[in-house]
């Protein structure tokens, strides 16, 4: 079976990560060589880093089984189509179009969307039956968590081979109706916002914060090292359209966040959010 990741950012490079170990062929494609570039280097890490703990993974093997693109051209025959690009409805939209006219008829098309609607991107598709969501969690080599995501039109085979694949590679999933934020990140969200807002009135220190959500609510990481994880600039595109979709005040954008994207402090990727790395 031939896998194909579009967008090779934090989320794509791990989902192709995970399908290769898994022993599928996988292709990643990027607009950006320098993008391409980068995940080889982090999936080459993990894999590293992954083999001291896992003997069984042979980082060589995995990496022969992944090829790196520019040329989206090169998934038209593969079996599965996840599409992990940037958070904004119209640019993934087109690129469902592209695929949907580009991929052969068997082919399942799916994003990893956080907070857009899967329907959306369906409805500039004609095989609306053979489109779900897949929502990996980051980093995705490490969660066990998948959500896979229902439109009205999505058919059960459609579930069944995402589910079945994702068990193939030891992980679980849950299954959701087509709703912003889906399950987790629909708990996760509001919280991080807090906790940047708490920041933002200098009411506590970040390490303050997420030492409190540690130690107070046994939360493994704190909100604010999460948030460096997600990456603030999509946190900022999610806070955003579930604000002018929903104008719910728990979907309001601290201005703190706004400053740090403008900054180009986006967390982990840029090498500064609300720690330095
Ligand atoms: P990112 O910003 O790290 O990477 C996005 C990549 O997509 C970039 O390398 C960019 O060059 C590429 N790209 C943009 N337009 C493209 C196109 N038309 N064709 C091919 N490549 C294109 O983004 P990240 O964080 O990996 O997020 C990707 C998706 O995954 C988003 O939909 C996000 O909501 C979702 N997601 C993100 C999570 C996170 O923790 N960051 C967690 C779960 C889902």
């Amino acid at each position: 079976m031939k896998i194909a990741v579009i967008g090779s950012g934090i989320m794509g490079n791990g989902i192709a990560q995970v399908f290769a170990t898994s022993g599928y062929q996988v292709i990643l494609v990027d607009v950006s060589e320098h993008a391409l570039r980068t995940a080889r280097d982090m999936i080459d890490r993990s894999l590293t880093k992954l083999t001291k703990k896992n003997l069984s993974i042979d980082p060589l093997e995995v990496l022969s089984r992944l090829s790196f693109t520019t040329r989206i051209q090169m998934v038209h025959d593969a079996d599965l189509v996840i599409e992990a690009i940037t958070e904004n409805i119209e640019t993934k939209k087109r690129l469902f179009q592209e695929l949907d006219e580009l991929c052969q008829a068997k082919t399942i098309l799916a994003s990893n969307t956080s907070s857009l609607t899967i329907s959306d991107m369906a409805s500039v598709t004609k095989r609306k039956d053979r489109v779900c969501g897949l929502h990996f969690f980051n980093p995705v080599p490490l969660m066990n968590l998948v959500e896979i995501t229902a439109t009205d039109e999505t058919s059960d085979e459609t579930l069944q081979f995402a589910e079945n694949l994702i068990k193939q590679m030891n992980k679980e999933s849950i299954r959701v109706k087509d709703t912003p934020l889906f399950v987790v990140n629909r708990l996760l969200v509001p919280m991080i916002s807090e906790a940047i807002a708490l920041v933002e009135e200098g009411t506590a220190s970040p390490t303050d914060i997420d030492k409190a959500m540690k130690l107070g609510a046994s939360h493994p990481i704190g909100p604010l090292w999460l948030a460096d994880m997600i990456g603030l600039d999509t946190l900022l595109h999610i806070q955003e359209s579930l604000f002018v979709k929903t104008k719910d005040s728990k979907y309001r954008v601290p201005e703190l966040l706004r400053k740090m994207v403008s900054n180009n402090e986006l967390g982990r990727k840029s090498g500064k959010g609300f720690y330095k790395y």
